[in-house]
């Protein structure tokens, strides 16, 4: 990590160490998962927990639940997953400690991790959700890849204990052997997995017993015994659990620091999101333990320390989430000072002023007018149509911070406007869905600027940009798809030459890239070795890692 240089901004004084204190009390995360491990009812129970709402179900909107953001698009509402991002915020105390939790929601399906990857730029700690009858899946392993490559630290939760599962320690041995993150776990549950009676606090050596309540609506109500009691309340079953802690110990599986900040550790939790057993243990280590914002290292190499005057990027901008907002928000992750609505801005990119007077936080399907906010929360402007993911905005001292990488896609589709007349809405449609990143656009002198090629992740992107250019931006489209899976990175001297080969394409993105599109791994790499000297360079991926 880069230490502060010599030329970081200046951070002294009565308001920056008010900032500095503010920044303190922020922790910003992410709950990783794969889809169904339980992430919409975690972030439900964690809210309930901390008391910003009445009764579990009223963000995430599935199964006749009360409907919230999450499922704003008909498209997610029919298949129930989540496509776009919310920022949660919500205060939370525990012995002493005043917090302010911001919870930022990732979209559960694997097309969409370009999406979910952007909002990893723009978190200090990441919550990695496991089923207790799966372990790890998937679409755990890409994200925790994701964070992994970001230096991201982990906790670690066991979700479903209260339904049958897997052996506690085998799934300790499950994540320390595949993916080299040792497991060091603060709680160990008491009772199998299906017969979840409550955790051993590894930390106390008490027993918290839980109690259920009717369908885990509401906060589940605990006790905290000491464990000569526990071992009355839940007989062989907490001295299995002490038996076992004791050899987690003897294993060094205990709690450290530095190696979670580090991520070569993670500390471990078990819970019952449906039950709304364990979550307030976990709210209670995100407090004492997840890192608080630290500064963001720039494009320079400099980090700004989070008491610097008002630094942010954009890690998302999102259009269209509501019907009666048809708007576009741009989602920005404070880095550095105070933000106070109406003041102006530097746009970094352009150079241009920026003015913040629509600044607003989004809780579920609820948006609110935001007047300040602090290193580490989320602000969500509205209408800044200027605005792209990666763009810097700062005020007094400039800062840029290095762009959000790209992902290499992977499915191309030539889109045509269904309507001829509608060429002028086509074209900014397409431009729109670029900008917000919904889709990567390319084009050649070959296809004209009439047959764009979208260029996705995953093929559900395809539907959300179709979607959106007919039910909101007014210009239909039909989609052809090519026979490409590869991108590969050319330099433009090589352009003709590649062009020339057989069943390879070149097209310039948006950004300027010029990209070689193959049909299959197998005919790159026999044009990787018939052609040793032309360079190729990969898209980013730290999801393809
Ligand atoms: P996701 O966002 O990660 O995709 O998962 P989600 O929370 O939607 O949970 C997927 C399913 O798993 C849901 O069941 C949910 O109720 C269930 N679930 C989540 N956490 C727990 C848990 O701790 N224990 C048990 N037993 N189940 C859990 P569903 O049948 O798909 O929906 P629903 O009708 O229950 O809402």
């Amino acid at each position: 990590m880069t230490d502060i240089a010599a030329d970081a901004p200046a951070v002294d004084g009565p308001a920056a160490e008010r900032v500095a204190a503010q920044a303190r009390r922020r922790r910003t995360f992410a709950v990783i998962s794969h889809p169904d491990a339980g992430k919409s009812t975690l972030t439900e129970a964690l809210v309930l927990h901390a008391n910003a709402i009445t009764e579990a179900g009223a963000i995430h909107g599935k199964s006749g639940r009360r409907s919230t953001v999450s499922d704003w698009m008909d498209m997610e509402k029919a298949r129930g997953i989540s496509i776009t991002s919310t920022a949660l915020q919500f205060p939370y105390a525990t012995a002493g400690q005043d917090c302010v939790i911001n919870l930022l929601d990732t979209p559960g399906h694997a097309d969409f991790s370009e999406d979910t990857y952007r909002v990893l730029t723009a978190v200090d700690c990441a919550v990695m959700l496991i089923d207790a009858a799966k372990g790890l899946e998937p679409q755990t392993l890409k994200l925790f890849q994701v964070c992994r490559h970001r230096r991201i630290p982990i906790i670690t939760v066991i979700n479903k204990w209260d339904r049958p599962g897997r052996d506690p320690l085998e799934l300790i041995d499950e994540i320390n052997e595949r993916i080299g993150l040792r497991p060091t776990p603060l709680t160990w549950p008491v009772g199998i997995a299906g017969d979840f009676k409550g955790v051993l606090d590894r930390r106390t050596g008490n027993f918290i017993r839980f109690t259920r309540t009717a369908g885990g609506a509401t906060a589940a109500p605990e006790e905290h015994l000491t464990p000569e009691k526990a071992h009355e309340s839940a007989g062989i079953d907490w001295d299995r659990a002490v038996e076992e802690s004791e050899l987690l110990e003897a294993d060094g599986a205990d709690y450290d620091r530095d190696t979670f900040l580090g991520c070569e550790s993670s500390p471990l939790l078990f819970t019952s999101a449906a039950l709304n057993f364990g979550v307030n243990q976990l709210l209670d280590v995100l407090v004492q333990i997840a890192p608080p914002p630290s500064g963001q290292v720039s494009v320079e190499g400099t980090r700004r320390p989070p008491a610097a005057p008002f630094s942010a990027f954009v890690f998302k901008v999102q259009a269209g989430m509501d019907s009666s907002h048809r708007d576009r928000i741009a989602y920005a992750r404070v880095c550095s000072g105070t933000f106070e609505r109406g003041e102006v801005l530097t746009h970094a990119t352009t150079g241009k002023p920026f003015v913040t007077k629509y600044a607003q936080s989004v809780f579920g399907r609820e948006r609110t007018t935001l007047d300040t906010a602090w290193p580490g929360d989320v602000i969500g402007l509205a209408n800044a149509n200027a605005l792209r993911p990666g763009d810097t905005l700062y005020r007094d001292i400039p800062v840029v911070y290095p762009p959000i990488p790209s992902f290499s896609p992977e499915y191309f589709s030539v889109a045509r406007g269904k309507d001829p007349s509608k060429h002028k809405q086509f074209r900014r449609g397409i431009e729109q869905l670029e900008q917000e990143g919904v889709v990567q656009v390319l084009r050649s002198d070959r296809r004209g600027d009439q047959a764009p090629v979208l260029a996705a992740v995953g093929p559900m992107q395809f539907e959300v940009a179709t979607h959106r250019m007919a039910s909101e931006l007014s210009a239909p489209i039909e989609l052809e798809s090519l026979p490409y899976t590869v991108a590969r990175v050319i330099d433009p001297k090589d352009a003709e030459f590649m062009q020339r080969q057989h069943s390879t394409e070149v097209m310039t993105r948006t950004d300027g890239v010029m990209l070689a599109l193959f049909s299959t791994k197998w005919r790159l790499e026999g044009f990787q070795r018939d052609n040793p000297d032309i360079e190729l360079g990969s898209l980013v991926a730290a999801a393809d890692d």
